[in-house]
């Protein structure tokens, strides 16, 4: 798979991309994940990305040349299974939108900023608006991360166990049941005995009452 980042602040996504499983998936070449500056693409001294919008208003909006040229020349180097604007107006992400973007080859995702971009670099080039809340950051930057690393650590041979993120909460509607490691005894606090008696059937069942009776407690809309 390869994502394309276009930002305004670069930066921003750089170490949460290079660290940990993001890291190794790229070190894998399970994923290669480029981001663009967006600002080497404004035209001028300034190397203006935005301005102020038409009709008047708080804010700034991002404008359409920039944009248009970043992805119309990456465009040119290779078709795009998905164009995705970061912004809180999109579709919230979840898990099964993860799943079925892990299965793309070449993703690009644009971050807004300001009061977002020209609607016309929407009707443009953007195939798919995704929001990771209903709440609003400062720019799609943090939103790109939380959706590229749901969707990469689900790459075959990312995850060092390949069922791991089969199980992950979510995967079946369920949230994930409890887990503990050592000690089996922690100030009075124990493991529950199940999980110590080697009978792997009855592990499962149990696991999956308390994934159950976890979701019925705390997203009872999964069950629905
Ligand atoms: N940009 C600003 N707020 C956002 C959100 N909630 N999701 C995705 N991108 C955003």
């Amino acid at each position: 798979m390869r994502i394309d980042i276009i930002s305004v602040l670069p930066d921003l996504l750089k170490s949460p991309l290079q660290e940990s499983i993001m890291k190794r998936a790229q070190d894998k070449n399970k994923v290669e994940i480029y981001v663009h500056n967006l600002r080497e693409f404004a035209k001028g001294k300034h190397k203006q990305v935005d301005d102020t919008q038409y009709g008047g208003g708080a804010g700034m909006v991002m404008m359409i040349e920039p944009i248009d040229l970043c992805i119309s020349q990456l465009k040119q180097e290779r078709r795009y299974d998905e164009i995705i604007y970061m912004t809180p107006d999109g579709d919230t992400l979840n898990q099964k939108t993860c799943n079925s973007l892990s299965l793309k080859k070449n993703l690009m995702i644009l971050c807004g900023h300001y009061k977002g971009v020209d609607q016309r670099v929407r009707d443009l080039h953007i195939t798919k608006e995704i929001s990771i809340g209903d709440y609003v950051l400062s720019g799609g930057e943090l939103g790109a991360c939380v959706l590229v690393d749901a969707i990469v650590r689900l790459l075959p041979g990312v995850l060092n166990d390949e069922t791991s993120a089969l199980y992950d909460s979510f995967q079946d509607n369920l949230l994930a049941p409890p887990v503990y490691t050592r000690p089996e005894e922690y100030k009075n606090l124990k493991v529950p005995e199940v999980l110590l008696s080697g009978n792997f059937a009855k592990i499962e069942d149990w696991r999956h009452e308390m994934s159950l009776q976890h979701t019925q407690k705390r997203r009872p809309d999964l069950l629905e």
